[in-house]
């Protein structure tokens, strides 16, 4: 049996969810106005499906219920769908997870495991920091007496029912294997790809989705307000055919290797492009500040990278690099992330570094005239160093994983798990 405490539009999704599952389902909001319409039948808010399952399993799956006690009693998981809104500085405000975690422990009197599931959005490490830490001063060993996950939701308003009976993903955030489990356990009948991590890793998979999907819309906004400023330009044709490209939704839909971490983007355009609209924009009247950001972080990005290499490895050390094209399959190496990198490496003393690429060495040395050694292969180049910096996603250096892990390595493109 579950709990849902909070029945808005993520907790009474959830609820009838997993009675549509064929769980018995108890529902707890401290809203009457709320649960007093949920009893006639009503959703207390549009979301298409819902009342058509609400009264499909409403008091037979599904029991609204206005004292916790009994429903905590026989609940093996709880899920907490309560509202996370913004305080006036900007952090989450957390006071109703508090005051419904407070409510369900202290229905909680017997000595029975019990797995209480955060499913409300909060920032990352708040499950593991101020959560946690609240349920243990409550008299709770998070463990031993009740299990804690954090599970993100990732339904759209408008699409609840479907996103959740059908989800592209399940992340279970878990502090033990035991709660872990659990929870898997009862999404076993949803057979989506489930995955557990960390709690504070599940907070971030959240935080990571939505404000890739808030910079998306601020991103096509500064573009249009880039395109006012510049004038004569058919804005919604604009979009409409960027919509267009294959790398959106082809197979594979390549835009997942655009939004993923690395060292920078370089190449001959995106660089100089992004520079260029910017001073467009400027000389224009309108000052577009994501693109400067963007620019500004490709260089935060590099020197995040020096500054992480320095801290680890003195300047007498032999420095591997491997990748000098700014990306797989190509020997482009204008504005490569690895030549500024090289550089800001060489200005800080370090004077033994060997370089390899399967496709750019070439170019690199005729472009570039660093004073670097040049390696005839990966083996080559680990045979000269211990410490090994991997600044291109070349699949070669993913079949090579074994050898070069040997060393100590410094992942920047994120190749190995
Ligand atoms: N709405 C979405 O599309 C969406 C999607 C994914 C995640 N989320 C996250 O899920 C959480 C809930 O969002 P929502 O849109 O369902 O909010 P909501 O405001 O619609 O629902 C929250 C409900 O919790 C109830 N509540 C508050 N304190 C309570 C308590 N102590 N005990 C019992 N009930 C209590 C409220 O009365 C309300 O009905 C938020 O953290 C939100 O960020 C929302």
């Amino acid at each position: 049996m579950i709990t849902v405490i909070g029945l808005g539009f993520v907790g009474l999704t959830t609820a009838l969810g997993f009675s549509d599952k064929g769980y018995l389902v108890y529902g707890y909001d401290t809203s009457v106005v709320k649960t007093e319409r949920l009893r006639k039948g009503m959703v207390p808010f549009y979301e298409p499906y819902l009342d058509e399952k609400l009264n499909q399993y409403m008091n037979n799956r599904f029991h609204i219920v206005d004292d916790l006690k009994d429903a905590v009693d026989r609940s093996e998981i709880i899920f907490f769908c309560v509202g996370t809104p913004s305080r006036a500085d900007g952090s989450a405000d957390l006071s109703y997870i508090f005051d419904a975690v407070k409510s369900v422990t202290e229905c909680i009197t017997k000595p029975q495991f019990k797995v209480l599931v955060i499913k409300s959005s909060v920032p990352p490490a708040t499950t593991s920091e101020c959560i946690k830490p609240y349920i243990e001063s409550l008299g709770f060993k998070v463990g031993e007496d009740v299990g804690l996950i954090n599970n993100p939701e990732f339904l759209r308003e408008g699409y609840a029912w479907s996103n959740f009976m059908n989800p592209d993903r399940i992340v279970i955030g878990q502090e033990s294997d035991r709660s872990g489990e659990i929870a898997e356990n009862i999404y076993g009948p949803f057979r989506a790809p489930i995955y557990r991590v960390s709690l504070t890793t599940a907070e971030f998979i959240k935080y990571l989705s939505n404000t890739l999907l808030a910079t998306l819309i601020s991103f096509a906004n500064e573009q249009s307000l880039i395109a006012r400023a510049i004038g004569d330009i058919d804005i919604r044709t604009a979009f409409q055919v960027l919509h267009r490209d294959k790398r959106w939704f082809g197979t594979p839909a390549a835009m997942t290797s655009y939004v993923f971490p690395g060292c920078g983007f370089g190449g001959y355009c995106l660089p100089k492009d992004t520079l260029a609209l910017v001073s467009q924009s400027i000389k224009n009247g309108y000052s577009p500040n994501i693109l400067k950001s963007v620019i500004q972080v490709n260089e935060d990005i590099q020197q995040f990278v020096v500054r992480d290499i320095t801290e680890q490895v003195g300047p007498e050390e032999t420095i591997g690099i491997l990748g000098l094209a700014f990306k797989p399959n190509s020997n482009d190496i204008r504005e490569t992330p690895a030549k500024r990198i090289i550089e800001m490496l060489i200005q800080k003393g370090y004077r033994n570094i060997i370089v390899y690429d399967p496709m750019a060495m070439q170019e690199f040395k005729e472009a570039y005239s660093l004073p670097v050694e040049y390696a005839s292969s990966i083996n080559a180049l680990l045979s000269k160093t211990g410490y090994v910096v991997i600044l291109t996603a070349w699949d070669e250096f993913v079949t090579n994983e074994l050898s070069i892990r040997k060393k100590h390595v410094f992942d920047y493109r994120y190749l190995y798990g």
